[in-house]
């Protein structure tokens, strides 16, 4: 089998397609044929060695959808043959180990494609909303980049728990996508006060909660913007991780909240099982969708991170791995 490995941080180029040795199984694992297999900012932090902790070498790639080959010891609940999709490592390749309790079983109303898009960025979103904010009906959720892997899918997971959502967004298009996933208030950052558009929709009330991911360019708005008690998510740091805040945000008791879901101890046991019991039948009946931006072939893993930096898509951009 073959992958793109990484022996050495750089630029695209850095990223090798090379024969690897097959996986073996270990207890609870399962190896995967990987079909399609998601992209995700991180990947592109990965590669030029500014994610922390990434040893080398490594395979790229956090998620996929495929067939099932073999089931390790220990491990129930899945079978050879099955459709399956989750978290793994290493998943731009052929083939990849996943650990059962990253893995779920793919609906048969979705494809292959559809479901490398779910993983990384809908498990990133559903964590952040419901784990650690713990979001009600009728909230008023901030989120930002709405057009990234896990913006579009916050958008959906806020809508369907009947809460007000406003979507922030650099561009007209996008906005105009997250207005069609359901958004009710629209804000084109570079050009309008996050904070001013969030107030003023909201009677001076602010938002409840806020989804915090691009950083220093937009940190003071989106405080500015949330109301007493309000819970702010920190879940990324697309356009940097320094920011500065004033501590005046006190006044209206504001909790800020970080999170990673690689470390979170509640990530398996509260977030994965949540998922898999209330977000999957949503899938399968077609009220969650995922969205799909862009699909490649592997060959084209260098055009993808060239895509991230971009930042032009809305949702995801997947790899179709040949078989
Ligand atoms: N905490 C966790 O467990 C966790 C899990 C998954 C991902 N993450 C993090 O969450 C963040 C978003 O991930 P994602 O997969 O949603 O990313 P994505 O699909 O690439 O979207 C990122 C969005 O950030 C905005 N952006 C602003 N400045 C940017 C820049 N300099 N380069 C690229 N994008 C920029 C873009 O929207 P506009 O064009 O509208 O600005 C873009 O759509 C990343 O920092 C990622 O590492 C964290």
């Amino acid at each position: 089998m073959k992958g793109y490995i990484v022996h050495e941080f750089g630029g695209p180029e850095n990223m090798l397609w090379e024969t690897l040795p097959r996986p073996e199984p270990g207890p609870g694992q399962l190896l995967v044929e990987v079909h399609a297999s998601g992209m995700n900012f991180a990947e592109t932090r990965m590669r030029a060695g500014t994610y922390s902790g990434q040893p080398l070498p490594f395979v790229m790639g956090m998620e996929g959808a495929g067939i099932v080959r073999e089931v390790g010891p220990g491990v129930s609940g899945f079978e050879v043959g099955q459709r399956v999709f989750g978290r793994a490592r290493g998943c731009h390749a052929h083939s990849v180990l996943f650990d059962a309790e990253h893995l779920m079983p793919l609906p048969d109303t979705l494809s292959f494609i559809e479901g490398a898009a779910i993983p990384v960025g809908w498990l990133t979103a559903w964590h952040a909303l419901h784990t650690v904010a713990e979001i009600t009906p009728g909230q008023r959720i901030l989120v930002e980049a709405a057009g990234g892997s896990v913006g579009s899918a916050a958008l959906q997971i806020a809508r369907q728990h009947d809460c007000w959502v406003a979507a922030t967004a650099s561009s007209d298009r996008k906005l105009d996508k997250a207005r069609e996933l359901g958004a009710d208030l629209l804000i084109h950052y570079l050009n309008e006060s996050i904070s001013e558009r969030v107030l003023e929709a909201s009677g001076e009330a602010g938002a409840d909660v806020s989804l915090m991911t691009i950083g220093e360019a937009t940190a003071t708005q989106l405080m500015d913007a949330m109301g007493m008690d309000g819970k702010v998510v920190m879940f990324g740091s697309t356009g940097g991780k320094d920011i500065c805040f004033n501590l005046g945000i006190g006044i209206r008791n504001l909790q800020l909240l970080s999170m990673s879901i690689s470390t979170s101890p509640a990530f398996v046991p509260v977030t994965m099982k949540s998922f898999r019991e209330q977000a999957l039948p949503l899938f399968a009946d077609g009220t969650f969708k995922p969205v799909v931006d862009t699909v490649l072939p592997l060959g084209e893993l260098v055009r993808a991170h060239r895509m991230i930096d971009e930042h032009q898509h809305f949702g995801k951009i997947i790899l179709e791995v040949p078989q």
